[in-house]
């Protein structure tokens, strides 16, 4: 079957489906066993999804009708998927074990990859010794990585979500994020630091990102007035550059022996697995940093290996597409019941919208059904008390994420595992309520209720269960995503990893700084912006 005929079967079985309420879906006892599979430790229950076994089917097919096996292999055996900018995208060899072989240019990168994991491990292990000193000798004790987007949220993600797995050697190592382009972050931090113990993590793929240029440049500028010692000597003791362009690193004065290399074929937004995970490596060891590569590497076998019915992330694709694409839901929540997990829902944000918020085809046409839904998110139980309110009796079609670790705290306090238990419960009680509305308490009373107290139900959500949140299942889960959005993009026909849309604002800024200070450079602007711009020239000076 072709696409077309994929689409024209599942647009029927919408029409069949859509006026029939999840409550009755769920009315079949055997919905779970259908519709929830595993992998390795992670269940994937797809049962509060308004479809049905047959469905399913039809969405297998889809994926079968737009070549999702061939675009697999071109994925993870290097070939240019990226044809915008002519490149592979390998986050998969990241976490290729050594001994196989993935060619770019016929060069085996498996081999990169695993000199700079042992380069990585060296750095790591001069922190944790004690062995990396700042100007004056001290050893350092505070690491500040310093990047945006892809050179930031996955790191900052990780670290705070595995920081129960500090090793010993780096309990006397803290670790800051720093972003802002406004410098509200860094100026806070400053404050606050020893410049002789801090090192700074420079972490830029393109060495081009004016936030991450302006931040570096006032630490520098700050250790160069605490220390009174000169730039090149600064940089040598007190920065890292972890980039893919050397040169820019070098230019801007970081030593060759302290820099951390990467590849262009490795995607920003995926590249947590890469050199810039090296704030990953400091908290949780290089052998926790294996452990993470580990998990994301066995769900990729997976992704390539199974049967598409039984195929974790083509699953979860597959539940988007047919909300997105038959059922008109456009928002999608990211909800961790785990603190831990406090970063996820800023780091699938970016994963999925840059990734997949395209409206034009790889062939330049533009594509005719919706692409990449709203993506937000929080840990569930405090959204409980903030935003659930719309999710429950809104106007808005919300598919929900629910994300929990099964065990917690076992050599902990009664009292933690309890509130584990309370988390468990109420994500639970939170897919059954979106699910079933009223009827989920089965209580007759419900009629007689004014409206609005009434919940409608009806909001469909995944489940996806790990047995603890550990640097392995940590690990599968985010290339659980990464793959679920490599499938939706196939079947879309976009490119995933490309993000050409970010540039005109990035242009504009620079035209903006000259506007800021020269009302002549204005005349050729929008009466909008030209009204802000006088407004902010009249304003800036303290009255
Ligand atoms: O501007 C968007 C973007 O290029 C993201 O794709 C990327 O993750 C981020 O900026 C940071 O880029 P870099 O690592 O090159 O500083």
């Amino acid at each position: 079957m072709n696409r077309d005929s994929c689409w024209r079967e599942l647009r029927q079985s919408a029409e069949a489906l859509k006026p029939r309420h999840l409550s009755e879906f769920l009315a079949d006892e055997t919905r779970f066993e259908k519709l929830s599979f595993t992998h390795d430790g992670v269940l994937l229950d797809l049962s509060r999804h308004r479809f049905d076994c047959r469905t399913l089917d039809r969405l297998v097919q889809l994926a079968e009708a737009s070549e999702l096996r061939t675009a697999i292999s071109d994925l993870t055996e290097g070939r240019p998927v990226n044809h915008t900018e002519q490149r592979a995208a390998l986050h998969t060899a990241l976490r290729t074990p050594p001994g196989q072989r993935v060619e770019v240019e016929d060069e085996n990168v498996i081999e990169g990859v695993h000199e700079t994991l042992n380069k990585m491990e060296s750095l790591v292990a001069t922190l944790h010794s004690g062995q990396w000193r700042g100007y004056n000798g001290e050893a350092i004790d505070t690491l500040v990585n310093i990047g945006v987007g892809g050179s930031d949220l996955g790191p900052l993600m990780a670290c705070h979500a595995l920081e129960e797995f500090k090793p010993d050697a780096a309990q006397g190592i803290e670790i800051h994020f720093v972003s802002s382009m406004d410098g509200s972050q860094l100026a806070g931090l400053l404050d606050r630091l020893n410049p002789a113990t801090t090192l700074f993590v420079l972490s830029s793929k393109s060495f081009t990102t004016i936030d991450t240029l302006a931040n570096a440049a006032t630490a520098c500028q700050w250790l160069i007035d605490a220390s009174d010692e000169p730039r090149e000597l600064l940089l040598k003791h007190h920065f890292i550059g972890i980039t893919a362009k050397p040169e820019k690193a070098s230019e801007w004065g970081i030593p060759l022996q302290n820099q951390l290399l990467f590849w262009e074929w490795t995607g920003g937004r995926y590249s947590l697995w890469s050199a810039i995970g090296f704030p990953i490596a400091v908290a949780i060891g290089m052998s926790g940093f294996r452990q993470l590569l580990a998990g994301a590497h066995s769900m990729d076998r997976h992704f390539r290996h199974a049967d598409f019915h039984e195929n974790l992330p083509v699953l979860l694709a597959l539940a988007g597409v047919w909300n997105i694409n038959l059922l008109d839901i456009h928002a999608n929540a990211i909800l961790p019941y785990d603190g831990r997990l406090a970063h996820l829902p800023a780091y699938l944000e970016q994963l999925e919208m840059e990734s997949n918020g395209k409206s034009v085809r790889s062939d330049g046409s533009l594509v005719e059904q919706r692409t990449c839904p709203v993506l937000w998110g929080e840990i569930g139980p405090n959204a409980q008390h903030a935003f659930y309110q719309l999710l429950h009796q809104g106007t808005e079609s919300v598919m929900c994420d629910f994300i929990v670790p099964i065990r917690r705290y076992a050599a902990q306090s009664a009292h933690l595992q309890e509130q584990h238990r309370l988390a468990l419960a109420n994500c639970l009680a939170q897919a059954r309520v979106l699910a079933l509305g009223d009827k989920a308490l089965d209580d007759e009373g419900a009629d007689a209720q004014p409206p609005w107290k009434r919940y409608r139900g009806n909001q469909p959500s995944t489940v996806i269960l790990v047995d603890e949140l550990t640097p392995y299942s940590l690990g599968q889960l985010i290339a659980l995503y990464e793959h679920k959005v490599y499938t939706q993009a196939v079947i879309w026909e976009i490119n995933p990893f490309d993000q050409w849309g970010v540039e005109l604002g990035k242009k504009m800024a620079t035209q903006m700084l000259d506007a800021l200070e020269d009302p002549d450079s204005n005349e050729a602007l929008d009466s909008a912006t030209r009204g802000l711009l006088d407004q902010i020239r009249k304003r800036r000076e303290p009255a």
